[in-house]
């Protein structure tokens, strides 16, 4: 009797200091940069299995799988690790049969919005734009051989509004609305990486303002509206970006077809096609999100508030296809 609390304080702590994976994410003969855990007891500790750096072969795993055993586990403490580990190995991920589907995508979106946490905290880093390429040409690989991409995709959405989950969602709805207004793929590409990127500019706001729970002040806002310009700057004075697409997608998000928007108050045609789609992605994750200081719209309260209220702010034509694309993609 005196055992029980004992055994779940115990098992409390095995589920805080360790994580389980499963064998099927791990690449054969791929480097692993961190150790692997096994548990021959649900209360015991984990032993150590494998150090790192010592590549799994195909052996390994049969013999794991003779066993009966399906997943290991990492040291809390290597969790970047593990994550770093699935980019670097996400095209052979993304494509592996044998990993269901909608698993493939939980992969695809946690190293994103890790990645692109990554990339808000130092936007100065070299790898920012390499690195976005990479995960955007290999979401549309993913996308465009995977049927039920977009389904699995809604799944796993993170509802709590982070800039950074806020960045991959966006990206995510912009480039399945683009494939659906026949984008060219190079277009999708370097729309993608503008999409993940639009509003990197944030991390020059302050962070008070930027994660204000409640309205904006009149003052705040001000100091808000000038994540685009400060996202331009960024990409182009310190990453030497020169795409056009991709600077008018971070630039002119925020604009709106009646001229209200900013920075620059565009209006109507001088709205690209890009930042229009950009718009209708960034404005559906704002209300289809969580804050602490307001409850997320449904995604149909969102689309009939969206053409209720913004019918003339938003390019309406984009928008009937966007409607159609969460509402056909959702009964599927
Ligand atoms: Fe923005
Ligand atoms: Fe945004």
């Amino acid at each position: 009797m005196e055992d029980t609390p004992k055994k779940t304080e115990e098992t409390t702590d095995i589920q805080k200091d360790y994580f389980p994976i499963p064998i099927s994410l791990l690449q054969i003969d791929k480097i692993v940069n961190f150790d692997l855990y096994l548990r021959t007891n649900a209360n015991k500790q984990p032993l150590l299995y494998r150090s790192k750096s010592l590549p799994i072969s195909e052996n390994d795993i049969a013999r794991l799988k003779e066993k009966s055993i399906e997943i290991l586990y990492v040291h809390s403490e290597n969790k970047r690790e593990y994550k770093r580990y699935l980019e670097t190995n996400l095209r052979d991920i993304l494509s592996d049969k044998n990993v269901p589907v909608q698993k493939r995508t939980e992969v695809l979106y946690t190293v994103t919005t890790q990645a692109v946490k990554e990339m808000l905290d130092d936007p100065r880093s070299g790898e920012l734009l390499p690195r976005s390429r990479n995960l955007v040409e290999n979401t549309l690989d993913f996308i465009f051989h995977e049927p039920t991409a977009f389904q699995c995709m809604l799944k796993v959405t993170n509802f709590d509004y982070y800039t950074h989950t806020h960045s991959v969602n966006v990206g995510i709805f912009s480039v399945f609305l683009a494939k659906e207004i026949n984008f060219s793929e190079d277009e999708l590409l370097r729309f993608g990486m503008a999409s993940l990127l639009h509003d990197i500019g944030k991390c020059r706001v302050d962070p008070k303002i930027v994660n204000f729970p409640g309205k904006l002040s009149e003052e705040q806002f001000e100091q808000m509206k000038k994540h685009p310009e400060y996202g331009y700057e960024i990409l182009t004075k310190e990453q030497g970006l020169k795409d056009e697409l991709q600077l008018d997608v971070v630039l002119h998000h925020h604009e709106k077809l009646t001229g209200n928007g900013y920075p620059h108050k565009l209006k109507g045609d001088e709205i690209s096609i890009y930042a229009r789609v950009s718009a209708i992605a960034d404005i559906f994750d704002a209300l289809t999100t969580r804050r602490s200081y307001k409850n997320a719209f449904s995604s149909f309260d969102a689309l009939k508030l969206m053409k209720e209220k913004m019918s003339d702010e938003l390019d309406q034509q984009i928008f009937k296809k966007f409607i159609l694309l969460m509402s056909e993609k959702k009964q599927t």
